[in-house]
């Protein structure tokens, strides 16, 4: 297997990549993730309409820091003008590559045309695309796509080609339909289909949470990168472990104490990063936290606790608590054991 894929003039490790996720994966996120082995990260998406209308979320959302790279701006939109006025507009923000969002299912984005209703419409996905790559010049342009609209229309192969003649640079495939959502398991076998009808990378995303079904993304579909959403969740260290896995070296998953510490430095970048003020920020943090806590003994408690925090002071003393609850844990079952 190649150590790099290219995507355009972009070059990436081929390990796992970061996916795109509005309110989720945002500059704190996508730091801890590289720190700890991402290839690649995508932004949130960001409406291409708004960044024309000059919304004031534009530079939060496109800004893109040296420490990010390689990384890609995604945009949604439904109307070929108003993309090509948006990426030239994010080109000022120097991304690596600009991704188009023809996947998310929601029904606020899917409502305007945009978002995975472009599933439906594969002449005026291609338009857009192609309006896309005329403004962005060198910077590639490619395409998030799911495998179609519903069970009985699947259709990626044919979007993907279409979008390939049409200049994209590659294809992400959630391997999921939009009338699914996120529910069901991704369909990998979709993902195969598209890597054997286009000739541009392809980048493998859903369900995948481990080294073991990374790999059997990899070998399963052929693609050439594989993307990982809500696997990140709490776990940045996803990342180190398929990059171990993929280098033929053990994988020592860190300790509770290192995943703790992982988790407050995650929520002081979040407020330290957030305009808003510490309380505020801290709701934002407040989801991170329970994730961060998830499958140990009793973290269904801690986790709604996590739901009450308000200050960094308060999640420093959840954490030192939760360790020493799985620490006593510890303590007990050995003292059973002597
Ligand atoms: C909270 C959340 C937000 C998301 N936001 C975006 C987005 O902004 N753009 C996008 O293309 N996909 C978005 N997605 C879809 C993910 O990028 C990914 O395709 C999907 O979660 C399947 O991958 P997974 O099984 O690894 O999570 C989002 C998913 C979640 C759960």
């Amino acid at each position: 297997m190649a150590d790099t894929v290219k995507i355009g003039k972009a070059v990436i490790k081929r390990t796992a990549a970061l996916a795109p996720m509005a309110g989720v994966a945002d500059r704190a996120y996508r730091l801890m993730c590289k720190r700890f082995g991402a290839a690649y990260a995508v932004s949130e998406m960001v409406s291409a309409k708004g960044i024309c209308y000059s919304d004031r979320k534009t530079a939060e959302l496109c800004t893109v820091t040296d420490e990010e790279r390689p990384m890609a701006v995604q945009l949604f939109g439904s109307e070929p003008d108003f993309m090509a006025e948006a990426v030239k507009i994010v080109l000022d923000y120097r991304p690596d590559i600009i991704d188009i969002n023809m996947g998310c299912p929601v029904p606020k984005v899917v409502g305007t045309g945009a978002g995975s209703a472009l599933m439906k419409d594969i002449g005026l996905a291609a338009d857009i695309t192609a309006a896309a790559v005329r403004a962005a010049g060198d910077v590639p342009v490619t395409v998030k796509i799911r495998s179609g609209w519903s069970a009985d229309t699947i259709n990626a192969p044919e979007m993907a080609k279409a979008l390939e003649a049409a200049g994209a640079a590659a294809i992400a495939v959630h391997g999921r339909t939009r009338d699914q959502f996120y529910s069901g398991t991704a369909d990998i076998g979709v993902i195969r289909d598209v890597k054997q009808a286009v000739s541009i990378p392809v980048i493998g995303n859903g369900d995948v949470t481990d080294a073991d079904s990374c790999m059997r993304m990899y070998r399963e579909t052929g693609c050439d990168l594989v993307m990982i959403g809500r696997g990140s969740y709490g776990d940045p260290f996803v990342f180190e472990e398929i990059e171990a896995r993929l280098s033929g070296l053990t994988y020592k998953p860190p300790t509770l104490e290192e995943r703790m510490s992982v988790m407050l430095e995650h929520i002081r970048m979040m407020l330290d990063m957030s305009p808003k003020n510490e309380e505020m920020a801290m709701h934002e943090a407040r989801k991170h936290a329970a994730w961060y806590m998830n499958g140990y003994y009793g973290s269904a408690k801690f986790r709604g606790r996590c739901y009450q925090l308000s200050s960094y002071s308060e999640a420093e003393n959840l954490a030192k608590e939760f360790i020493e609850l799985q620490n006593s844990r510890i303590d007990k079952n050995n003292a059973k054991n002597s």
